[in-house]
């Protein structure tokens, strides 16, 4: 680890994501092995198509409850505008399909992951629902549960598209995002690009942990 490196995510934060990302992405494949012929052969290595859809509920159950975390977690950060940054932010689609002189500085998630967060938080928690009424029908009208099957293809239809480009802007599409995640430790050149009002905040109120450092104190003493 080299000196001056900033901690962005601290452990639970990182367990709670991959915990996230790993059901969902598990959900996608088995989900899209039961639904189509032509995938079915990816319930070979699990014996049978019985077996996937056994896989693919209990994942279910898991992804409920990282997801209830994600969201108890980020609506703070990630689930809320605040205005007018983020307006003036998405004005300018936050640099990324244009070229800009200066993208508006916006807090620690900035209004593109916010719609990913929020579309996850709503869709995911649909997906849940839905998926426990066609799990455990009891003996709720056939309309009803029918409906349910359309919402979580439907639900499947937004988070899947998502899923990629979130896979791409957290990995080669914005580079240095990845140790976010993985090791929590991110360059300061990174911090300053993607979330510099996060630092302004942080250097501030002298929260900001950086590897080597002491921490400083706060410089805004009553
Ligand atoms: C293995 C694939 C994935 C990678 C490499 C990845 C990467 C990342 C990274 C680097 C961040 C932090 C971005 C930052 O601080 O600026 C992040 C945040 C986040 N991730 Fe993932 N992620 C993956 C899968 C997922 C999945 C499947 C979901 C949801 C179903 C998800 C939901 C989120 C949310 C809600 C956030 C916080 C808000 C945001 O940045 O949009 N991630 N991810």
């Amino acid at each position: 680890m080299k000196k001056g490196m900033i901690k962005a995510t601290d452990a639970f934060e990182r367990i709670v994501h991959w915990s996230l990302a790993i059901s969902c992405i598990l959900l996608m494949i088995t989900g899209l092995g039961m639904m189509f012929h032509s995938l079915n052969f990816l319930a070979v290595p699990v014996g049978g198509l019985k077996n996937l859809k056994l896989i693919h509920n209990f994942t279910g159950l898991f992804f409920a409850v990282s997801l209830f975390f994600s969201i108890l977690m980020w609506w703070r950060e990630a689930g809320v505008f605040s205005f007018p940054e983020d307006i003036e932010w998405i004005k300018t689609a936050g640099g990324y399909l244009w070229h800009v002189d200066h993208v508006p500085e916006v807090g620690k998630y900035n209004p593109g992951q916010k719609m990913f967060f929020i579309t996850v938080a709503l869709f995911g928690a649909v997906m849940v629902v839905s998926g426990l009424i066609m799990w455990f029908p009891l003996s709720l009208n056939m309309n009803l549960v029918r409906f349910m099957y359309f919402l979580h293809a439907l639900g499947f239809l937004v988070i899947f598209p998502f899923f990629f480009v979130h896979l791409y802007l957290g990995t080669i599409g914005s580079p240095g995002s990845l140790p976010a995640m993985v090791t929590g430790w991110v360059t300061r050149a990174w911090v300053k690009k993607q979330h510099p009002k996060w630092l302004h905040e942080m250097e501030e109120s002298g929260k900001l942990v950086v590897y080597g450092e002491e921490k400083k104190p706060s410089s805004h003493h009553a």
